[in-house]
């Protein structure tokens, strides 16, 4: 079945079952930079299943952009992407596992037309340390609807064995069966939801994991493995649980968070593991074939490039046309990487001449429908980031080839000075050496990916609090700078008065900028009170602690709000010590310690009674 059609047939399908269809958010989430992009369709959900009303209903289903940066490794198998789409249904405190399960079950083998003989399942093991049981409510529904399809399926706690002929619902354990943004209920951070699930899978049959010198061939198989046999394609969540004083807690509400990939129903659909092979990617494939007179299949390094170029530059397109243009900051930066690998990918394939406007052209007339992507504005930026690009490793490859005249052979260092000063993927490198004949010592992709980790060590600082999932540097850098601005509130408001109150922010990942009320420019000496006052509670290592509360208990509590601000009945305070409080959507860091040296760097008028700060953490 065609993805377009899988999408289409979804929406109604839910929506006949009452739920409201809406609309993708962007790529970029507002109001969230605890992650760079959305990866989840449950991101913009997080309010409703929280317990804010949800204007559109109880039941709420759509198909997202997603997008998550820390697969980008994985692309070139047959199965990752960076960017996908999810297909989405949610139930705010409305139906619940009965319903749910039953429905995807339907959906799946009725509409999409997919065999159940080749679905398998999981279901939670339970914790009892937390006082949570393991599902059987789940794996009797499933046995139910199994048993009317006229398959009897047995249920296992523990998959990891191999499959015997009934064997279809596992049990397994946190790892594997709860969901949250972060992971585990141990690494759920205060406030986060999250909950058992139980995911759906699809078997491509036991004869794929003896395939091509599989690694697999002699190991046991199971639906969690990697062999490559099962596919998930959906995992329904129910995100009845928040953490709350450290404890995973029921919440006031239960819901269910189903999300699947619209690109994997389409590879089960037509039961092919490949999921480049389908309908969205065949034009992108033929072309790249076209461009580089190379075929898709013949070995996997030519396979596998080609998998890359055609994921990249759907990222990078959709990135662009949600605003995200390349640059050396924060998302842009993450474009900046989609382009350049897509083109050393290119340039291992023979490609040498700029083709990314070309393949970003098809995506956008496939998506024409769907999510018009500004096509020609993607075609210039990506046109203008290539030919940078290009030029640079022409420019690197004159460096390049001068270290390669002077040493016998290039060290894991010199590989590392390539990429940090043109931008040279490791592969480029180990491509442009093999051509030229020169030789890499042995050891240098190690060293090379051991300089690597390092940089990014040095370059991150401590993500603690936060989550997994897209979160890259300058994401961390944000939020340290947005605790800094709760700090710095404060101490204003001890230095100045109380009638300071903020007026506007904006973060990025070097400064903050802070706009509040106050009549006159300030002092020499109250920038520097400010800023000791800020450092000093830095040097405390105070937790952030972060609160859910009636709006009416926030205000009575003194907690500060954003003058102008419209609240919900419920909302969140971060308070830090006893120094600051204040009503915010957060995220901010764990505890103050991580944020560094507090800098005011400029004071100046913004407007008429509203001063302007600058500042930096060092
Ligand atoms: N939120 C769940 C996921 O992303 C459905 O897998």
């Amino acid at each position: 079945m065609k993805t377009s059609e899988i999408r289409q047939k979804y929406l109604e399908y839910f929506k006949k079952k009452g739920h409201a269809v809406i609309p993708s958010c962007g790529l970029v989430p507002d109001n969230d930079p605890t992650t760079l992009f959305t990866s989840a369709g449950m991101q913009q959900m997080i309010p409703y299943l929280s317990g804010q009303k949800h204007p559109l209903g109880a039941r709420i289903a759509n198909s997202q952009k997603c997008l998550r940066t820390q697969d980008i490794e994985e692309v070139g198998d047959n199965r990752h992407t960076t960017f996908f789409e999810m297909l989405g249904n949610w139930s705010l405190n409305d139906f619940f596992k009965k319903e749910q399960l039953s429905w995807m079950f339907e959906f799946l083998t009725k509409e999409v037309g997919l065999d159940p003989h080749h679905l398998y399942v999981t279901a939670f093991k339970g914790l009892p340390e937390a006082g949570i049981s393991r599902d059987e409510e789940t794996a009797g529904i499933w046995k139910k609807l199994f048993k009317d399809a006229g398959i009897d399926a047995a249920d296992v706690v523990g998959g990891e064995h191999a499959i015997k002929d009934d064997e279809r619902i596992f049990y397994y354990d946190e790892m594997k069966n709860w969901w949250s943004r972060s992971g585990k209920p141990q690494a759920m951070p205060e406030g986060e939801l999250g909950g058992p699930d139980s995911e759906i899978f699809w078997d491509f049959g036991a004869e794929l994991k003896l395939h091509e010198n599989s690694p697999w061939a002699n190991e046991t198989c199971h639906v969690n493995c990697d062999c490559g046999r099962f596919l998930e394609i959906g995992n329904n969540v129910f995100m009845e649980y928040i953490k709350r004083g450290g404890a995973v807690v029921k919440m006031e509400q239960r819901n269910v968070d189903f999300g699947g990939g619209l690109e994997r129903v389409a590879a089960a659909s037509q039961n092919d593991p490949d999921i480049f092979k389908i309908d969205l990617f065949s034009p992108v494939i033929e072309t790249i074939e076209r461009l580089s007179g190379k075929k898709y299949g013949t070995d996997a390094k030519t396979t596998g490039a080609m998998r890359v170029i055609a994921d990249h530059i759907r990222s990078a397109a959709f990135l662009i046309g949600d605003g995200v243009l390349p640059s050396n900051k924060a998302q842009g930066y993450f474009a900046r990487r989609l382009v350049r690998r897509a083109v050393a990918k290119g340039q291992q394939l023979g490609i040498e001449k700029n083709f990314l406007s070309e393949i970003a052209s098809i995506y956008s007339s496939i998506y024409l429908n769907i999510y018009p992507l500004a096509a020609e504005q993607i075609g210039a930026e990506l046109e203008k980031e290539e030919t940078k690009f290009r030029r640079t490793i022409h420019e690197g490859l004159k460096v390049f080839k001068k270290m390669a005249a002077e040493n016998s052979m290039l060290s894991g260092k010199q590989l590392f000075d390539l990429y940090q000063s043109f931008g040279f993927p490791l592969e480029l490198s180990l491509e442009i050496a093999k051509e030229g004949g020169t030789a890499i010592a042995s050891g240098a992709e190690n060293e090379f990916r051991e300089d690597l980790k390092t940089h990014q060590e040095l370059s991150r600082t401590a993500s603690a609090g936060m989550f997994k999932g897209g979160l890259a540097d300058a994401g961390e850098q944000t939020t340290k700078l947005h605790t800094a601005a709760h700090l710095m509130l404060a101490a204003l408001r001890q230095v100045l008065g109380e009638h300071v109150v903020q007026r506007g922010s904006n973060i990025t990942a070097e400064r903050l900028r802070f706009d509040f009320a106050h009549p006159e420019k300030m002092t020499p000496e109250q920038i520097k009170r400010v800023e000791d006052l800020v450092n000093e509670q830095i040097a405390k290592n105070d937790p952030v602690n972060r609160e859910e509360m009636a709006l009416e208990d926030a205000r009575n509590s003194g907690a500060m709000g954003v003058f102008g601000s419209k609240y919900g009945e419920r909302v969140t305070v971060y308070a830090i010590g006893e120094f600051s409080k204040e009503i915010c959507g957060g995220p901010h860091v764990a505890s103050t310690g991580v944020l560094g040296h507090f800098r005011i760097a400029k004071e100046e008028s913004s407007s008429s009674g509203i001063r302007r700060i600058k500042a930096v953490l060092e």
